[in-house]
């Protein structure tokens, strides 16, 4: 045995208690030999068993002190401001934890020589083409695309060594307060609740449990540089619905296909997206469970 496996390689998780927060937390807990350290702006961890700090990635002193307390050798960032539409209204917050956050986490991390894992979106694109790779070039449309792609940014620029993967429509079991998408389906449905469900966004839906497995791996490895994480099947919003209404016995009738400008939401959406995951396959074992198989481990997980 090495010196270097005898000691617990150290995580430090921010947004622990979101959605794709918690499922990391629970990936990273799963491991003995690794030590996580939570942290979040609420008081108290959402994941039982979790160590865990109160800290404000937008806040810079604040997220020194827990970077050099912990001296981790991975930070992984879950945090984020996610409210699309608030984010055009409330940008100075918005890039706050979106943008500064990262440069702080990014300035911290070079000086410890931490590697850094963040995580972005498919909004840094505009929608027009779809099935995106890596290099293809960004163009976000909405004010949480820009920040998103400026978080991007920030970590090139920092010289701090670095991931970003970045992912779309995310879902999984979640708990708690957690918005997702499966559930709520599920939920509204079998309350007698009407959904309207756009028919012309284009996803390949990420179950999170994925994503952790795809964040676990970085935080382990040497990987640099942009990974597109995402699911198995590209389908519109409705047509992913309907795979739910039919493994949930859902009455359908309730289910009625709008277009997104229907909606009117502040915030411009990308349409045709899409990420392809084959560098992350290649590089980095990525393998996108089946949809109906992550709608089986969530019914298990939550009840359903
Ligand atoms: N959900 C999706 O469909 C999706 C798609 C593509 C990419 N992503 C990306 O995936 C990542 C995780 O998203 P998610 O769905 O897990 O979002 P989420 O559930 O909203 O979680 C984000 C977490 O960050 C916390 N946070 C916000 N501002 C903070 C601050 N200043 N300091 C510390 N923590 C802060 C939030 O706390 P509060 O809840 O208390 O504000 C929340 O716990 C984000 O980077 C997001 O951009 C998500």
């Amino acid at each position: 045995m090495r010196p270097d496996d005898l000691i617990k390689r150290r995580i430090l998780l921010f947004g622990a208690n979101g959605m794709l927060g918690r499922r990391t937390a629970a990936r990273f807990l799963a491991n003995d030999r690794v030590e996580t350290l939570g942290a979040g702006i609420e008081e108290e961890p959402a994941t039982e068993g979790l160590e865990y700090i109160r800290a404000d990635v937008a806040d810079r002193a604040s997220v020194k002190r827990t970077v050099y307390d912990f001296s981790p050798h991975a930070i992984v960032n879950c945090a984020a401001f996610t409210a699309v539409d608030r984010c055009e209204t409330e940008r100075e917050a918005a890039w706050k934890a979106n943008v500064k956050g990262v440069e702080y986490l990014a300035e911290a991390a070079r000086v410890i020589d931490a590697r850094v894992v963040h995580v972005s979106t498919d909004y840094v694109f505009d929608g027009r083409r779809g099935y995106y790779v890596e290099t293809d070039k960004p163009n976000p449309i909405s004010y949480y695309g820009r920040t998103k792609l400026a978080s991007e940014n920030a970590l090139r620029v920092s010289g701090a060594e670095h991931v970003v993967l970045r992912t779309n429509v995310l879902y999984g079991p979640a708990g708690g307060t957690s918005f997702d998408f499966v559930q709520w389906v599920v939920e509204s449905v079998r309350a007698g609740k009407p959904i309207r469900i756009v028919t012309d966004q284009i996803n390949n839906p990420t179950y999170a449990d994925d994503l952790a497995e795809a964040i676990a791996r970085c935080a382990n490895n040497r990987a640099r540089g942009v990974y597109h994480i995402g699911g198995r099947e590209f389908l519109s919003r409705y047509d992913f619905t309907m795979r739910i209404a039919d493994f949930f016995d859902l009455d359908k009738s309730l289910i009625t296909p709008i277009t997104t400008e229907e909606l009117t939401l502040p915030a411009r959406r990308p349409l045709k997206s899409g990420l392809v995951t084959l560098k992350a396959e290649t590089e980095l074992g990525y393998r996108a469970s089946g949809v109906e198989e992550t709608f089986r481990l969530m019914k298990r997980a939550l009840d359903l």
